[in-house]
C-alpha cells in the first residue's frame, strides 16, 4: 500500500469560478468534493479572489465560467481577467499549465458562453493547453445544465486520476489493472458554522453587534455603517495597507422619498419609479458622491414576511431567538491517500508518479505560501474562511436579510438533506434528485417551478437539519443590481430607479413573485434601503454635443433616463458659461428635471404614464429623420413598450423633451396597432425605418450607441438593424458594417447593458 500522507501534502488543485448569479459557484463546490476525493488538495474561489500569481505554479487549473450581460464575464472575474488581457504578459506565461475549461451559459444569447470561450482563448495563447475538451452546459437543454456538467465531470474525472496521488495507489497496488474505487456518494463533512441560541435576557455588547461584524459581508440589520464609519474604514484600510473593505460589507442605508407606480392601473405588469436620498454617500461606498450617467446602484434585498414565517414554521425555528454564530474551528487535517506531485510531472514519465509519499509530503509546497492562507470562500484554504454571516441576530434577521430561503434549492441541497432525511423512501428520493441520473427531474422539480427551500423541507418531513447545518445548505441572498435612473448632476443627493416588480406564474400555475423588486414596491416613503454603488457598462463620450442613439425598452429606459439627463444638463451648463450667465439652476432647467421636487415627478409621471390615459393623447414622435444634421439634437432614444397608454414609462418628459426638441424620440408600441404588412412593432422596426439617420450619425457624426433591457432577443435584434442600417442606408457592405460594429464594440462606443 502507498504510504498515507497528510492532507496538507496534496497537490493542490484550484477550482476557479466566474459567477453571477450562483450557478457556476454551485458547480464549483460541487466539483470541490469530487477533486477532493481523489487525493487533490482544492482552492475553490472566485477568479478574482485567487492570486494570479499561482496560476503559473499550480501545473492545473479547472475553471467554471459563466456569461453574463451581453456576453460579458460576471463581475467576481473582471479584475482577473482584466489582468489576463494585459499585452505585456509573455506568450510563454503558462506554459506548461493544464485547464479543464467548463461554460455555462444559455443558447438564447447570441453570445453563448462567451466568457469562458475567451479565456479559453486566452489561458492557450499564454501557453496552457486544455486537460480535457471544454464542456458548454446550455441552461435551455432539456434537463437544465447538468447533465453535460455531469458528462463533463466524467471526462475531468477520468483524466484527472493519472495525475493524482490515487495513481500511487494503483502503481503499489497488487492489482494494477484494477482502476481505484472511488466513493462519490455523499458524506457529513465537519461542520462550518456553530449556532448558539442565547438566553433571551442576554445582552450583547454593541460593539459585537456593530463594528466588529464589520468583515462580515454585510454588517448587521441595524448596525450599517454611517458614512463616517465607512469612510474611517476605508481610511484604516489605508493606513494598514490593506485593500479597502470592499463597498457589499457596509451598504448605505438610503432613505425612500417616492415610490410611485409607473405603468396604469389597468396594465398587469408593475413598473415603480424610486426616489432614493443619498446625500452624504462618500466615495468609500463604491465611488459615490457624485456617480455618473449608467452607473448601477445594487440594492440587497429582504424576503417577505410571509416567506420567512412559512420558512421558520417548517423548520421549527423560533423566529425571535437570538443567535450567536460563529465559524467552526477547521477540524484536523485529514489522510490523504497520495502524495504532493505536480500535475504536470504527473503527465510526464512515470518517475514522478512512484516518489516516496512521506518523502514527498514532507516537502513544503511553493503553492502554500501563496493558497495556504487565502482559501477562496470553499475548503480548500488553511485558513478558516470569514464569517460571512452576522456574529449575533435573531432569526427573523437572518432568514430575512441574509439566507436565500426564497430562491430554488441548488443540487448540492439535496445531496446533504439526504443525510438528514430518516425516512429512507425520503432520503432516496433526495438522493436522487442530489445525482446524475436525477438531473431531468431536479429541473423539473425545483428549477422549473421554482421551489422554495420551505417547500422542499415541507415536501420531505422526515428531514429537518439543524440550523448550522442549513447555514451551509442554503445559499447566502443575492444583492440584486438596478441601472440609475437618474443623474446626480440633475438631481444631486438623489437616485432614481426603475423597477418592473417580478411576478409570474410556473408551468403548475404556482404564483411567482420576484424578491427584491417585491420588496421594494412595497416599502414607503422614510423605509431605508441598504445599497452600494458601482459603475455600469456605459462609457458616455466626453462631449455632451457627440451624438447618441439609446435604445432602452422597457425598464431599459433606466440608464437612458439618467444619460439623456447628465448629458442634457452639461450641454445646458456648457451653454451658460458661453453665455456668461453660467448657473447650475438653468442646466436643471433645460434638463427638464426641478433638480429634486420627487413628489412632482412622480404624478407628472403616473399621469403621463396613463392611469388617466393622458399619455395616449401626447405627442410622441418627433419626426425629422430627414433633418439635416446641424438641426439635428444630438441625443436619439428608441423606447418601446407595449401601450402608449399604459407603459409608456417617463411619457411626459419624454414627451416634452422631444417637443422641445432636445431629443429625437422614436417609440414602438408593440400592441397598440399593427406595422403595415402586420408585426408588432418593437425597436428595432423604428430603427429600420429610420436607417438612414442611423447610418449619417453613426457613420459621419461618430454617433455612440447604447442598448438596454431584456437580455434575450433584443440586443440581438438590435444590433442586426443597425448593421442593416449601415448596409442599406450607410453604403457598406454586410462584411464592413459587421467590422465596423466589432470596432465600436472594442472602443465602447457601441455598448449593451442588459438584464433578464
Ligand atoms: C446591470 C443590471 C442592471 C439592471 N437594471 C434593472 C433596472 O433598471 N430595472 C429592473 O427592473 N431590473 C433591472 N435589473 C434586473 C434586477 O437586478 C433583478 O434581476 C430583477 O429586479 C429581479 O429581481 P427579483 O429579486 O425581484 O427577482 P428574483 O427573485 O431574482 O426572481 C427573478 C427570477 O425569476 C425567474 N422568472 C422571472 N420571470 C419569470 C417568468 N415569467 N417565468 C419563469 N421564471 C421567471 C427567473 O429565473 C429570474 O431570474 C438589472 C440587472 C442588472 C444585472
Ligand atoms: C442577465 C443575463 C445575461 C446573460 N447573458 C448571457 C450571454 O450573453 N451568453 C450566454 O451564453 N449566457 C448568458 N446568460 C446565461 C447565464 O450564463 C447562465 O444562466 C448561467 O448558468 C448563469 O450562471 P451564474 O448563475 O453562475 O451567473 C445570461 C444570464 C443572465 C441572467
Amino acid at each position: 500500500m502507498a504510504a498515507e500522507v497528510s492532507e496538507a501534502a496534496a497537490p493542490w488543485l484550484p477550482i476557479l469560478y466566474g459567477s453571477q448569479t450562483g450557478t457556476a459557484q454551485e458547480v464549483a463546490e460541487y466539483l470541490e468534493g469530487m477533486v477532493r476525493r481523489r487525493g487533490f488538495r482544492p482552492w475553490l474561489g472566485s477568479l478574482d479572489a485567487f492570486p494570479l500569481e499561482a496560476l503559473p505554479l499550480t501545473g492545473l487549473a479547472v475553471f467554471v465560467i459563466a456569461t453574463t450581460g451581453d456576453g460579458e464575464p460576471p463581475d467576481n472575474m473582471k479584475k482577473a481577467w482584466k489582468f489576463l488581457l494585459r499585452r505585456a504578459l509573455p506568450g510563454d506565461s503558462l506554459a506548461g499549465m493544464k485547464f479543464a475549461m467548463l461554460g455555462l451559459g444559455d443558447t438564447t444569447y447570441e453570445k453563448y458562453c462567451a466568457a469562458a470561450r475567451r479565456l479559453g482563448a486566452r489561458l492557450g495563447q499564454l501557453g496552457a493547453t486544455p486537460l480535457i475538451s471544454a464542456g458548454y452546459a446550455d441552461e435551455q437543454a432539456a434537463g437544465g445544465i447538468w447533465q453535460e456538467v455531469d458528462t463533463w465531470t466524467q471526462a475531468l474525472c477520468q483524466a484527472l486520476l493519472p495525475l493524482s496521488p490515487m495513481a500511487q495507489l494503483a502503481a503499489t497496488d497488487d492489482d494494477m489493472d484494477e482502476p481505484p474505487y472511488i466513493d462519490d456518494t455523499p458524506v457529513l463533512e465537519p461542520p462550518l458554522y456553530t449556532v448558539e441560541v442565547l438566553p433571551p435576557s442576554t445582552s450583547v455588547p454593541a460593539e459585537q453587534q456593530g463594528l466588529a461584524n464589520f468583515y462580515a459581508p454585510l454588517a448587521p440589520p441595524d448596525a450599517y455603517l454611517t458614512d463616517a464609519e465607512a469612510a474611517a474604514a476605508a481610511t484604516a484600510a489605508a493606513r494598514a495597507d490593506r485593500p479597502p473593505p470592499p463597498p457589499q460589507r457596509m451598504p448605505f442605508r438610503a432613505t425612500l422619498r417616492v415610490n410611485a407606480r409607473l405603468t396604469s392601473a389597468a396594465h398587469a405588469q408593475d413598473v415603480r419609479h424610486l426616489e432614493l436620498d443619498v446625500s452624504g454617500m462618500g466615495r468609500a461606498r463604491g465611488g459615490c458622491g457624485g456617480y455618473s450617467a449608467g452607473d448601477v446602484a445594487v440594492v440587497h434585498p429582504q424576503n417577505a414576511p410571509a416567506g420567512v414565517a412559512a420558512f421558520a414554521k417548517v423548520a421549527g425555528l423560533d423566529l425571535d431567538a437570538t443567535l450567536r454564530i460563529a465559524r467552526a474551528p477547521p477540524p484536523p487535517p485529514r489522510s490523504a491517500a497520495g502524495a504532493a506531485l505536480s500535475p504536470s510531472a504527473g503527465a510526464s514519465e512515470d518517475g514522478a508518479l512512484r516518489q516516496d509519499a512521506a518523502a514527498v509530503a514532507a516537502e513544503p509546497s511553493p503553492l502554500d505560501a501563496l493558497l495556504g492562507g487565502s482559501s477562496g470562500g470553499g475548503g480548500g484554504g488553511a485558513a478558516a474562511a470569514a464569517l460571512d454571516l452576522p456574529s449575533v441576530c435573531t432569526v427573523r434577521e437572518l432568514l430575512t436579510r441574509y439566507l436565500d430561503i426564497l430562491g430554488a434549492p441548488r443540487r448540492a441541497f439535496f445531496d446533504k438533506a439526504s443525510l438528514f432525511a430518516r425516512d429512507e423512501e425520503e432520503e432516496e428520493k433526495l438522493l436522487d434528485l442530489g445525482s446524475t441520473a436525477g438531473a431531468d427531474l431536479l429541473h423539473e422539480y425545483a428549477v422549473r417551478e421554482r421551489r422554495t427551500h420551505a417547500e422542499v423541507l415541507q415536501d420531505f418531513p422526515s428531514c429537518r437539519p439543524p440550523l448550522a447545518r442549513l447555514l451551509e445548505m442554503i445559499p447566502r441572498l443575492r444583492p440584486r443590481a438596478f441601472s440609475i435612473a437618474s443623474s446626480s448632476l440633475a438631481h444631486p443627493g438623489q437616485v432614481h430607479l426603475c423597477v418592473a416588480v417580478v411576478s409570474y406564474k410556473t408551468r403548475y400555475k404556482r404564483e411567482k413573485a420576484g424578491v427584491c423588486s417585491t420588496w421594494l414596491a412595497a416599502l414607503k416613503p422614510g423605509d431605508t434601503v441598504p445599497l452600494w454603488l458601482r459603475p455600469g457598462t456605459f462609457r458616455l463620450p466626453r462631449d455632451p454635443h457627440t451624438p447618441v442613439i439609446l435604445i432602452g425598452p422597457g425598464t431599459g429606459i433606466a440608464p437612458m433616463r439618467s444619460i439623456l439627463q447628465q448629458r442634457q444638463f452639461e450641454r445646458a451648463a456648457a451653454a451658460a458659461a458661453h453665455d456668461g450667465s453660467g448657473s447650475s439652476s438653468g442646466a436643471a432647467a433645460a434638463t427638464g428635471t426641478n433638480g429634486g421636487s420627487a413628489a412632482h415627478t412622480a404624478a407628472t409621471e403616473q399621469a403621463a404614464a396613463g392611469q388617466n390615459g393622458s399619455a395616449a393623447s401626447t405627442a410622441t414622435d418627433n419626426n425629422d429623420d430627414d433633418a439635416s444634421p446641424s438641426s439635428e439634437p444630438p441625443d436619439t432614444l428608441y423606447f418601446g413598450c407595449r401601450h402608449k397608454a399604459h407603459d409608456f414609462h417617463y411619457a411626459a418628459e419624454l414627451c416634452a423633451a422631444a417637443a422641445a426638441r432636445r431629443l429625437r424620440l422614436r417609440t414602438a408600441f408593440s400592441r397598440d396597432a399593427p406595422r403595415p404588412g402586420g408585426g408588432k412593432w418593437y425597436v428595432q422596426h423604428r430603427i429600420a425605418e429610420g436607417a438612414a439617420a442611423v447610418a449619417r450619425a453613426v457613420l459621419a457624426r461618430g454617433a455612440h450607441v447604447y442598448v438596454s433591457g431584456s437580455a434575450q432577443s433584443m440586443p440581438r435584434d438590435v444590433r442586426a438593424a443597425v448593421a442593416a442600417a449601415l448596409v442599406s442606408a450607410g453604403g457598406l457592405s454586410n462584411e464592413e458594417a459587421e467590422r465596423y460594429l466589432k470596432a465600436m464594440e472594442r472602443e465602447g462606443r457601441y455598448a449593451v447593458e442588459a438584464w433578464s
